[in-house]
C-alpha cells in the first residue's frame, strides 16, 4: 500500500516528555514570589506559549506594572529555574510510547522532525539522548512568530523537505494544534480532548499513536 505520509513533525513539552510540568514548577514559584494567582488552569493558556508571552498571561493578574527590562529579568529567572529543573534529566524520562514510535517511523522510512519553540529544546534533547531519530530540529531562536501560527510546523515541513499536506502534527497544547492546522496538517492531539477538540483525534499518550492506521489513512 503506498502512503502519502512523509513526516510526522512532533512538539516537544508535554508530548515526547513530561517538561510541560517543569515549566509549571518554575512560573508558578515565580508568581508564588510576585504574589500572583496562578494555577493549572491559567497555565494551559501556557501551553505552547513562548516564554514573553507565557510572563504576559501570568502578569495579567498582577497589581504592579513592570518595565519591559524588569519582565526580561523575570522571564530570565524563570527561565533559570527551569534550567535547573531540567538538568537531572535522563534518557528515562522520554514519555512511554515516545521512542517506539520513533522507531517505527524509521524503520518504516518516514521522516520525524521536531517543532518546538522553546530555547531549551536542543538541551532536553540532548538529555533524553534521542536526537537521532529527527532529521529536522526547529531552531526557536530563528521563528518568529510562536504557536498558534503555523510558522515553526511550515519551516520543518520546509526542511525536511516535505508537503504540509503530506505531515501529520503531534501536540498536547490546543495553540498547537491550532499551528498545525494553520499549517494544512493532520493534527494528533495528545491529552484532554475537551481542550483539543480542534485536533484530527485525540489520544491519551503517545502509547496508542497508531502508525498503521494513520499510513492507511493517508493510502494514495
Ligand atoms: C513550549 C512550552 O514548548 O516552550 C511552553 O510548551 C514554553 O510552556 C515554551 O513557554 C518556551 O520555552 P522556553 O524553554 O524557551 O522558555
Ligand atoms: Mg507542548
Amino acid at each position: 500500500m503506498e502512503s502519502r505520509l512523509k513526516a510526522v513533525i512532533f512538539d516537544l513539552d508535554g508530548v515526547i516528555t513530561d517538561t510541560a510540568t517543569y515549566h509549571y514548577r518554575a512560573w508558578k514559584q515565580l508568581a508564588d514570589e510576585l504574589g500572583i494567582y496562578f494555577d493549572e488552569k491559567i497555565n494551559e493558556r501556557l501551553k505552547g506559549i513562548d516564554r514573553m508571552t507565557s510572563l504576559e498571561i501570568i502578569l495579567e493578574r498582577s497589581p504592579v506594572q513592570y518595565t519591559q527590562e524588569e519582565k526580561e529579568a523575570l522571564a530570565t529567572k524563570k527561565n533559570d529555574l527551569y534550567k535547573q529543573l531540567i538538568q537531572t534529566m535522563t534518557p528515562a524520562d522520554v514519555l512511554p510510547g515516545a521512542l517506539a514510535v520513533l522507531q517505527a517511523l524509521k524503520q518504516r522510512g518516514i521522516l520525524a522532525g521536531l517543532a518546538s519553540v522553546s530555547k531549551n529544546a536542543f538541551t532536553v534533547i540532548d538529555k533524553l539522548q534521542i536526537g537521532q531519530y529527527f532529521a529536522y530540529i526547529a531552531d526557536a531562536a530563528k521563528i518568529t512568530k510562536g504557536k498558534p501560527d503555523p510558522e515553526i510546523f511550515l519551516t520543518v515541513a520546509a526542511n525536511l523537505g516535505v508537503a504540509p499536506q503530506d505531515c501529520v502534527g503531534v501536540e498536547d497544547a490546543a495553540a498547537g494544534i491550532k499551528a498545525i492546522k494553520a499549517a494544512g496538517m493532520y493534527g494528533v492531539g495528545i491529552g484532554d480532548p475537551v481542550m483539543l477538540k480542534e485536533a484530527d483525534e485525540v489520544i491519551p499518550s503517545l502509547e496508542q499513536f497508531d502508525l498503521e492506521r494513520l499510513l492507511a489513512r493517508f493510502a494514495s
